[in-house]
């Protein structure tokens, strides 16, 4: 059976395509399922996306990635990553491979944006890349798991 990667996206990154275009670009957040989904197909992964606004539903998102098993996340935890420490926790007790992304360059912003829980708890993490960044961070993890590319 095909392994599953989490794709979890947090606060705010539903109104993509909408929000701050010069910071986040105009592709949507069904744009950034589906090339999560077309990129883990190509390793022969399932991604299975999920979104939520609520801190504790991300928690409760990694802990359901725990329970089936899911052999790797991509978080995008949003303004959560500058400041959950559950978020954090919760990657760290899973331990499951996990990347965080960030369409924008954190680090070329306010210094808030400069210190991250969720990248603590992950093996990598990306920024600045645009939506590429969740098809770098996905290709980086398939690598970690061992996936394979299909021909
Ligand atoms: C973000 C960066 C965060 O600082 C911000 O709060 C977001 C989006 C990004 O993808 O660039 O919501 O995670």
């Amino acid at each position: 059976m095909a392994k599953t990667i989490y794709v979890l996206n947090g606060p705010n990154l539903n109104m993509l395509g909408t929000r701050e275009p010069e910071t986040y670009g105009h592709a949507t957040l069904a744009d950034v399922e589906k090339l999560c989904a077309d990129t883990a197909a190509r390793f022969g992964l399932n991604a299975d996306c999920r979104r939520s606004n609520s801190e504790g539903e991300l928690v409760d998102f990694i802990h359901e990635a725990h329970a089936k098993k899911a052999a790797g996340i991509v978080i995008n935890a949003g303004a959560y990553s500058h400041t959950s420490i559950a978020l954090h926790d919760a990657l760290v007790a899973v331990q499951i491979p996990a990347v965080e992304v960030h369409i924008s360059n954190v680090y070329a912003r306010e210094e808030f944006r400069h210190h991250s829980f969720t990248a603590k708890a992950a093996f990598a993490s990306l920024c600045g890349f645009g939506i590429d960044g969740y098809r770098l961070a996905i290709n980086g993890l398939a690598a970690k798991i061992g996936a394979k590319a299909k021909s």
